[in-house]
């Protein structure tokens, strides 16, 4: 344990499965309350808004950074992933929080790793279709920390919806003693998802990222005037993001948000989620209509 004394914030910076679990039976001991934040690093203001909720809500708050191998395809981009251990770690500081659990992939994985754990059907739609080995992966390293953290509360992000889900699904079917807690997507002051992926961006991709959530509040206000018609408005937004050069759709998806069942009509609460490939990076971001 490294523990960084010569600031005004403290935190205590663990990297052993050991010694994470035992100080978590600790505060379990002093009948603490474990909030804990998932994360791969390199933390924007989404992530912080998770953190800042967690702190909020919890006696102690546990942030992981693990960029984790096992969600990534062969030819994603796991090497160039942005890795910025140190400013993390002042902005975890900066925030107040307790403890960060930094696992090497050999302590999470080592040699001779063969246990994963997999949520059906709902993980095979959207994201799940073009990154088969995203939430596979997702799932078995979520449950790994848990089961190391031990949360009572866990805080995951609405800007990833379908691995909200997909984490719901994990927690009800293997009955999990944890609550996830959901936070609303946190944008740019310009309309921009915030991501870790937005670092790749050229100031010109930037610009040009800027069309998903542009082309998402245009179909939000088309829906308001009347359009029902799932393909008038997945169409309004594919010409829209055509219009720009850099970007190549992966999908457009106008669904249920529990089910990810597409749908013709756009009747009762509604999902729209787009992933896009723009320059270097690919970029997600959605919105829900609520029935009106
Ligand atoms: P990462 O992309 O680092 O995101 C960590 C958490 O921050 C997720 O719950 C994500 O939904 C949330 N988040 C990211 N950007 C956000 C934004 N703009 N607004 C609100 N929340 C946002 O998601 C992962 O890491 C990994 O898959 C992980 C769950 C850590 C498993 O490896």
């Amino acid at each position: 344990m490294i523990r960084t004394e010569n600031r005004q914030e403290t935190i205590t910076r663990v990297s052993s499965i050991a010694e994470m679990k035992g100080i978590s039976a600790s505060l379990l001991k002093q009948n603490l309350t474990i909030g804990f934040v998932p994360t791969m690093g390199c933390l924007h203001e989404g992530h912080l808004k998770l953190i800042k909720r967690s702190l909020e809500s919890c006696d102690r708050t546990v942030v992981s950074i693990f960029v984790n191998p096992t969600q990534f395809g062969p030819n994603e981009d796991l090497d160039s992933y942005p890795r910025e251990l140190d400013s993390d770690i002042g902005k975890l500081e900066a925030a107040g929080v307790d403890i960060l659990f930094h696992p090497t992939v050999e302590e999470m994985y080592p040699a001779g790793y063969k246990t994963y754990v997999e949520v059906q059907n709902i993980s095979e739609h959207l994201c799940g279709k073009s990154r088969p080995d995203l939430f596979k992966g997702v799932t078995t390293v979520v449950l790994k920390l848990f089961n190391i953290v031990r949360p009572h509360n866990a805080f995951f992000g609405e800007k990833d919806w379908q691995q909200l889900a997909v984490i719901e699904a994990l927690v009800k079917d293997l009955n999990l003693d944890v609550a996830i807690i959901r936070v609303p997507l946190v944008r740019e002051s310009d309309g921009l998802a915030m991501s870790s992926r937005n670092r790749y961006l050229s100031s010109q991709e930037r610009q040009t990222a800027l069309s998903l959530s542009q082309s998402l509040k245009e179909a939000q206000d088309n829906i308001r005037r009347g359009t029902t018609s799932a393909k008038a408005i997945s169409d309004s937004i594919r010409q829209c993001l055509a219009e720009k050069e850099a970007c190549e759709i992966d999908y457009i998806s106008i669904c249920d948000p529990e089910s990810f069942k597409e749908k013709e009509q756009i009747r009762g609460r509604t999902l729209i989620a787009l992933a896009v490939k723009v320059g270097p990076s690919r970029l997600i971001d959605n919105c829900i209509i609520e029935e009106f």
